[in-house]
């Protein structure tokens, strides 16, 4: 196959191109670098299957022929979407139309990476995909939340009225090696705290939950969900539910260091509680999350220390 990768040099993109590339597909990735990073994708410049551009996707631009297309490109982390809101609006409106224009154009099958965010602060509890959320269009996060609902809106609009060959995945909190550990989500700045010898910073009490998959486990999904014919949502997340206190307690133990922790304010409209279900993920793609908590998490600090070296 030859695949495009938006947001190739990003955390989960770096983690996709590579298993792609290993199941000798031809990869081109493309990033503009406003969140990713080069050295993500450095050691991958060289090889004969895979090809970089540094591109912003709002412009358009001729990529060659493509069979599929996962479309990643978006500001995943909090502090940057917060610090870029319209550049966040911008490419989950103009740069999805983009990739959808070269999807139909192309005929190629195109994946859309979604997010639990779509379903904002939820007032059912686990979230199916069923749930229509409650999201706030004008607070702080509502660049990132109303550009993915937007995006998703784009792809059924383009699925139904085009019939281009799209899927939509709803992607939990996840982690693993790759992670920027500047970007300020929870378990980078717990680990890089950690590894700092620094107090780990906690909003709120750290009652509210969250859960966490590994990289391998939802590129695995993603993997699957493109391999099916479904075009509607489907959540890719791991159900294992922690608090954000029991997350640095495990964070701590893990890394063998004592619990040192500094509490501060929770951010407006921060989520009370997330954890997916992934019913239809199961049936669909006969997938569920393998690797466990403290394995993923001895992965992941081993490449922070590597990386903040
Ligand atoms: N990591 C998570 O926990 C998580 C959860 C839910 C959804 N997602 C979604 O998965 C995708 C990947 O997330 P991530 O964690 O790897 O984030 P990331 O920020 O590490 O990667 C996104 C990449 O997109 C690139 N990008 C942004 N705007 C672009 C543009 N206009 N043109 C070209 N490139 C652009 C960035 O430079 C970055 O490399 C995103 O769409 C994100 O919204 C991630």
């Amino acid at each position: 196959m030859r695949v495009l990768v938006t947001g190739g040099a990003g955390f989960i993109g770096t983690n996709l191109v590579r298993r792609l590339l290993s199941e000798g597909h031809y990869v081109i990735c493309v990033d503009n670098l406003i969140t990713g990073k080069k050295e993500n994708i450095e050691d991958l410049l060289d090889k004969e299957n895979f090809v970089f551009f540094e591109q912003d996707i709002n412009e358009p631009t001729d990529y060659g022929d493509v069979d599929w297309i996962f479309h990643l490109a978006s500001i995943g982390s909090v502090y940057h979407y917060l610090n870029h809101p319209v550049e966040t609006l911008k490419t989950g409106g103009i740069g999805t139309i983009n990739m959808l224009e070269y999807a139909k154009e192309k005929n190629a099958r195109i994946l859309f990476s979604s997010t639990s965010e779509v379903y904002g602060d939820p007032e059912v509890h686990p979230q199916n995909e069923d749930y229509r959320g409650n999201v706030s269009s004008i607070g702080p996060r509502s660049c990132y939340d109303e550009s993915k609902r937007y995006a998703e809106a784009l792809m059924m609009a383009y699925h139904r009225k085009y019939n281009v060959d799209t899927r939509i995945a709803r992607i939990f909190n996840t982690y693993g090696p790759y992670m920027d550990p500047d970007d300020r989500r929870v378990l980078p700045n717990f680990i890089s705290q950690g590894l700092k010898g620094e107090p780990m910073t906690i909003y709120g009490d750290g009652s509210q939950t969250r859960s966490y998959c590994y990289v391998d486990d939802t590129v695995e999904g993603l993997m699957r969900l493109m391999e099916t014919d479904y075009h509607l949502p489907v959540n890719i997340g791991n159900p294992e539910e922690y608090t954000i206190l029991e997350t640095a307690e495990i964070v701590c133990e893990v890394m063998g260091i004592e619990k040192n922790f500094v509490f501060m304010p929770l951010p407006e409209d921060d989520p009370m509680r997330r954890r997916p279900d992934i019913t239809r993920a199961k049936e669909i793609l006969g997938w569920e999350p393998g690797v466990k908590f403290r394995d993923g998490l001895k992965e992941t600090i081993k490449w922070f220390q590597k990386r903040l070296q």
